[in-house]
């Protein structure tokens, strides 16, 4: 076994300025991680106190070398994982990372993968503490109101989360109570406490008052599905949630609810408001867990583009490269379709372009990812999101390529050279065309019967330009 040479005590769980200090200033002295125990202050006892430890020399500046901003932003959500060992996994990445700054790209690495893992998970568990907390109201002593709840997360996420409350609930005083940290609110200013245990927080019904504003306000009937409802949340957050019994009012009122939500997302919608709503759906949509895709993608890779777009282009699903950079029609396919979006003379900039399926499948392959298409259970799963996008948008003119798209578009399977080069109605009274998916362009193997199908693609793009001037 490695010699332990170096302590370090980072000031709690999640102190992700602490570890990146210390991984730093290890990486930089060439100190493998076998060799450095990792302790947060005031847990577990001092238990390598007999270790001799070696101060190590600070780090100045930028410590030395560049780290991606990807790796920023993964180590900050995975330092909040309860694994212990994520703060040597997280340095042996770092130190990876330091010799090749692309490292972070090889999804076939069992390091990657794994530290990708534990962000995924923390991102999940985040997401469930905004879903299923629940406030209990109590008097303060000045007999003013405050909210309290006690929460238990997986993973060591209650701090991060902070913001999120801050934001939803910053009117009112609250306190978050968990077995680790707990947060008060009051109005102002944000304070932290020790650990609490369940019985610190009141006990009794949950404030329906603070319920039925937050619940009901992202409670939307469109999406009404009991059975995924009940199954989505884990049974240990069930007795805190008063909506398991509010449920059968809301389904009552759903039908009316989503006629409304229809009618106004039909009004037409100033600028700024279309666009805060497509971009509360991209961040809603980073936590879906509708199907299975979201356990081994990346990312959430949602459509982007004007909010105003009259056009609206569908792809299939997002691609390695997608997956990664977190955003659609990057990668080869999405190089082919600039350039034949140029060559038609349409400005992408002025399209919203999306995908029928919003998390990438694939089968890992040695260090490669292959793309496997999406199934009809992931196409269902993921059209919520493509209809959502569309009540925002009431875009004029939608454009679905290859076959998932349209059967997106269509809510059945269609034959693309069926219904190539033509209009279709939709059912929300927009108007669809289908060409076929760039990939396909991609593969075909003979050098002139792919330069006549480019030909294609661009005539199709471009009927598709005149009639949207046609529309005017
Ligand atoms: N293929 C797609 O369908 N969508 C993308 O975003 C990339 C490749």
């Amino acid at each position: 076994m490695a010699e332990i040479l170096h302590r370090v005590t980072l000031a709690a769980q999640d102190d992700f300025e602490g570890w990146r200090e210390a991984a730093r200033a290890l990486v930089m002295h060439g100190v493998p991680p076998e060799s450095v125990v990792w302790q947060v202050a005031g847990e577990g006892g001092d238990l390598f106190s007999a270790v001799a430890a070696m101060p190590l020399p600070p780090v100045g500046g930028d410590g030395g070398f560049n780290v991606p901003r990807g790796f920023i932003d993964i180590a900050r959500t995975a330092i909040a994982h309860r694994d212990p060992e994520r703060f040597a996994l997280l340095h042996a990445l770092l130190g990876r990372i330091r010799d090749w700054p692309g490292a972070l790209a090889d999804r076939a690495d069992p390091l990657v993968r794994r530290v990708e893992t534990m962000a995924r998970q923390v991102r999940r568990d985040m997401h469930k503490m905004h879903a299923f907390l629940r406030f209990r109201e109590i008097a303060e002593p000045d007999g003013a109101v405050r909210f309290v709840a006690w929460f238990e997360p997986d993973h060591h996420i209650a701090r991060m989360n902070a913001g999120f409350f801050v934001r939803r609930f910053a009117t009112m005083r609250w306190s978050i109570l968990t077995p680790e940290v707990t947060l008060h609110w009051d109005g102002a200013s944000l304070c932290e406490g020790p650990a609490a245990q369940r019985a610190d927080a009141p006990a009794g019904d949950p404030v329906e008052q603070v319920w039925r504003t937050y619940y009901a306000s992202i409670f939307n009937p469109a999406r009404l599905k009991i059975g995924a409802m009940l199954k989505e949340m884990p049974k240990k957050y069930w007795k805190n949630m008063p909506e398991t019994a509010l449920v059968p009012e809301l389904i009552a009122g759903a039908q009316a609810r989503e006629a409304g939500m229809i009618r106004t997302a039909a009004k037409p919608q100033q600028g700024h408001d279309r666009k805060a709503a497509l971009a509360a759906l991209a961040e809603e949509a980073r936590g879906c867990t509708r199907c299975d895709l979201h356990r081994h993608a990346t990312q959430t890779v949602f459509g982007e583009g004007p909010a105003n777009a009259r056009l609206m282009i569908v792809g299939e699903q997002p691609g390695d490269q997608e997956d990664l950079a977190g955003r659609p029609f990057v990668g080869p396919a999405g190089q082919l379709f600039d350039r034949a979006m140029a060559d038609a003379g349409l400005d992408r900039g002025s399209v919203y372009v999306t995908n029928a399926v919003k998390h990438f499948k694939f089968v890992p392959r040695g260090k490669r990812r292959l793309h496997q298409s999406p199934n009809g259970g992931e196409i269902k799963a993921c059209r919520w999101w493509y209809e959502q996008e569309r009540l925002v948008l009431r875009p004029r003119l939608t454009l679905a390529m290859g076959a998932t798209a349209a059967r997106q578009m269509f809510g059945k399977i269609v034959t693309i050279s069926a219904a190539r080069g033509r209009a279709h109605r939709l059912e929300d009274g927009g108007e669809g065309w289908v060409t076929v998916h760039p990939s396909f362009l991609l593969r075909v193997q003979d050098e002139a019967d792919r330069r006549e199908e480019y030909a294609r693609f661009v005539e199709d793009l471009v009927q598709v330009k005149e009639r949207l001037t046609a529309l005017d």
